[in-house]
């Protein structure tokens, strides 16, 4: 199956929406910040454009793409001023899958001008934003026509379910839907495969697409400990396998979906860029963030303690948000609320015995000449 015509997050604002529940990702950027502004200043001082060409790769419908934009503003606007430059115009594509739901973002876009040009004033650089879908495993941009990419949890969505999950017409990994501790090692073969030839993809495309010095940053789950198989994808497929023991879901309907999605380690991302070899890859960095979003990590002056029912459906909610396309096409909509509901009770039990957390890899690269 074929990622781009069927994944999307949940659109709209609502309850379950992409919008209502990106915080942990919103956090992650947080943190990524101090490696976006170093790449983006880098691309700047080298480049010196008149007007700074940038892409968010999966920018999703929630108001990260804005937070994107506005971070790689501030730190352009700051050292044009230590340069004593004038600051450059802006254009930003934001782009995802045809499916995603673009309005939702666009529709933030008149109070996100009012707020720049109160902020920055009219002496700043134009800032011109634009909608581009399809697939970054597909040429989005004219040849060397880009100065930088960003991308936060886009690349450890797969172009397609791995090839070789099946033997013989049956499935491999029966009662999964992604890689887990029970799965045959065929599987996570299968898996690392399709991501290695994805990855290969996304980054020739792209650096046909960056000018000569052009940069580009990426972040996404990835895993460290290569035995360590424990994940939120593998505890839906546990869900839905209870579901069939009870006859809730039929079982060759769970035996024949496998998740698009795989988490590769740091060393398995740097042996593609060496040998794809049209970036230099400045940094790679774990940033490990709890699945909860390390929620009791206190903020000051709101220190508020969540107890793990309210951590477990923080994260059934990020999930549901996440993933409920994708499982409602093979499960049907019917069964949603008590997949995710069962899905936060395996997490609360979970939670009383183990420390969840999710490495998220951080990649900054240039283009090689
Ligand atoms: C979890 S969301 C992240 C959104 C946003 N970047 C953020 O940090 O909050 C991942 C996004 O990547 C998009 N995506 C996955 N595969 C893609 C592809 N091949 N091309 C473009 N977008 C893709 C999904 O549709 C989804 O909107």
């Amino acid at each position: 199956m074929a990622t781009d015509q069927v994944l999307h997050m949940n659109g709209g604002v609502g309850e379950t929406s992409y919008a209502k529940n990106c915080s942990i990702h919103r956090k992650v950027l947080f943190k990524e910040k101090p490696i976006l502004e170093g790449s983006v200043i880098r691309v700047y001082h080298n480049l010196v454009p008149k007007c700074l060409k940038v892409a968010d790769l999966g920018c999703s419908s929630g108001s990260n793409t804005l937070f994107i934009v506005s971070e790689i503003m501030d730190a352009i606007h700051a050292a044009s001023f230590s340069l004593n430059y004038q600051p450059p115009e802006f254009q930003f594509f934001l782009n995802d899958l045809v499916g995603n739901d673009f309005n939702t973002i666009f529709k933030l876009l008149p109070d996100f001008f009012k707020k720049l040009e109160m902020e920055k004033g009219k002496k700043f650089g134009s800032c011109f934003i634009a909608g581009v879908p399809g697939s970054f495993y597909r040429r989005l941009f004219p040849s060397n026509s880009m100065h930088f990419f960003h991308s936060s949890f886009g690349q450890h969505w797969l172009s397609q379910v791995p090839k070789g999950l099946t033997s013989g017409g049956l499935p491999l990994n029966k009662g999964n839907i992604y890689v887990t501790e029970s799965s045959p090692p065929a599987v996570l073969r299968a898996y690392q495969e399709q991501f290695q030839e994805d990855f290969k993809l996304f980054l020739r495309l792209r650096s046909e697409e960056l000018v000569r010095d052009g940069g580009m940053l990426l972040i996404f789950l990835g895993r460290v400990e290569t035995n360590e198989l424990l994940s939120p994808f593998g505890l839906v497929g546990m869900t839905l396998h209870d579901m069939v023991l009870e006859g809730i879901v039929e079982e060759p309907k769970l035996d024949s979906f496998d998740i698009p999605f795989y988490t590769p380690t740091p060393e398995e991302v740097r042996q593609i860029i060496d040998a794809e070899g049209s970036f230099t890859l400045q940094r790679i960095e774990v940033l490990k963030i709890g699945w909860d979003a390390d929620m009791n990590e206190s903020e000051e002056d709101n220190i508020e303690v969540f107890d793990n029912k309210m951590r477990a459906k923080f994260i059934a909610n990020y999930m549901r948000a996440c993933a409920e396309p994708l499982l409602t096409k093979q499960f049907g909509s019917a069964i949603m609320d008590e997949l995710f509901l069962r899905f936060m009770n395996k997490v609360v039990q979970l939670l009383e015995v183990k420390r969840l957390e999710h490495n998220n890899l951080v990649l900054s690269m240039t283009k090689n000449l």
